[in-house]
This record gives C-alpha cells, structure tokens and sequence, in this order.
C-alpha cells in the first residue's frame, strides 16, 4: 500500500513537471513535429496575398543588406530555413519556445542569413533583417531569438525573447508591411498566419 501511495505520488510530481516545461512541439502541414536542424519553407495560410519567406535587400537598387521578406507570388516557396531552439537538446520544435531561424542558403552579402529584428529609423518600425551568429543567448544577442505561436489552427512568430532575465525587449508578433511593393516581415498588430512544410 505505501509503495502503491508512493509511485503514485512520484507520478503526480514527474507527470505534472513534464506538463509545465514543455509545451506542444509545432506541426509541419502533414502533422509531423517540426525537427531542429531540418529545413523548412515557411508558407501563407491567407491565399493570394504573397508567398513563403525568403531573402531580399530593401529596394531594388541595393543588393545588400538582406531583409525577411514575403515573396510576391503565392506559388513561390521561398527559401528553406531551419530553427536552432535556445535548448539545443530539444531535438522538436516547441511553441514559445526561443528559436534562432536561419535560411538554409548562401547570399553575396556578409551578414549572414540569421534573423535578426532591427530598427528601421525612416520606417519607425523593427524590421527582421539577416545578420548575427546563431547561439550565445543572452543580453547581446536578444535580438536573435523568435518564437512560434499558436494562431487559431496555424502558427504565428512572434518577437519576445526570453533568453536575458533582465532585459525588457519589445514584445509583438511578426507580420508583413509593404514598403515599396516589397513584402517585408515587420513586428505588427496584425500577424502573418503561417504553416510549416518540409523542404
Ligand atoms: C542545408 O542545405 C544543404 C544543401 O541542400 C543540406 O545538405 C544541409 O543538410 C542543410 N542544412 C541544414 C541545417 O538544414
Ligand atoms: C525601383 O523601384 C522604384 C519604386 O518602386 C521605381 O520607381 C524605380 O524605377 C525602380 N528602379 C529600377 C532600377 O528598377
């Protein structure tokens, strides 16, 4: 009987403790758990406005540097990307959890493919730009780290970095804004509505 109580018990503790840690892994659209290191194209949900994520300089006169950006045509994939979650032991992707996100793909410019939120002073918003190294979470670094969210059915990003306690980052979810017809990925009040497919 006591060793009956006591499994019990430890069952309560173990069962409750995995409960709070970890939250739900995100889902690929064929229902898979995302995979850490495995690329991915990050797709619209809402058809006909735009298509997967991918890589372009601000204007059509630069070529650096590279910014997030929507492509404009629904049927273009974009680029593939994979996630490096702040607990490299994961292995699955989970919702809220920090994530870098990284395209899986080589530029001409030298900043890297990393996303990174900047502050865009003639647009006076925080825009995702590519720079950084992956990693090294902390104050120096918070820019760097995204995260995936449950939105109704499907997944949003959003900007809130959890790796610097004492840091008070801006907090708020990814979307597009248009700024010379380029779809570039912002932090908005309306976020983009995404999916996952396996590249
Ligand atoms: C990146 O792409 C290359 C070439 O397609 C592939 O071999 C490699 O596994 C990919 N790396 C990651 C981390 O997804
Ligand atoms: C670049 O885009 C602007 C505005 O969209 C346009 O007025 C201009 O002609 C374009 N320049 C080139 C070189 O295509």
């Amino acid at each position: 009987m006591k060793t009956a109580l006591f499994l019990a018990f430890t069952f309560l503790l173990f069962g409750s403790s995995i409960a709070s840690d970890e939250s739900d892994p995100v889902l690929d659209i064929s229902g898979q758990a995302l995979q850490t290191g495995v690329d991915y194209y990050v797709l619209p949900v809402v058809r006909g406005r735009g298509g997967g994520l991918t890589l372009d300089s601000a204007d059509n006169e630069t070529l650096c540097p590279l910014f997030v950006v929507q492509e404009q045509l629904e049927v273009d994939t974009g680029l593939p990307l994979y996630f490096s979650p702040v607990n490299v032991e994961q292995g699955v992707v989970r919702e809220s959890t920090d994530l870098n996100v990284i395209f899986n793909a080589s530029t001409i410019c030298i900043q890297g493919t990393l996303w990174s939120l900047v502050y865009d002073e003639s647009l006076e918003k925080f825009v995702v730009a590519a720079g950084g190294a992956a990693g090294n979470p902390g104050r120096g670094t918070l820019n760097n780290w995204f995260k995936i969210e449950k939105l109704d059915d499907d997944y949003k990003f959003i900007f809130c970095p959890t790796v610097c306690d004492t840091c008070r980052p801006v907090c708020g979810d990814l979307g597009v804004i248009i700024v010379n017809g380029i779809r570039r990925l912002a932090l908005t009040d309306d976020p983009l509505k995404v999916m996952f497919r396996r590249a």
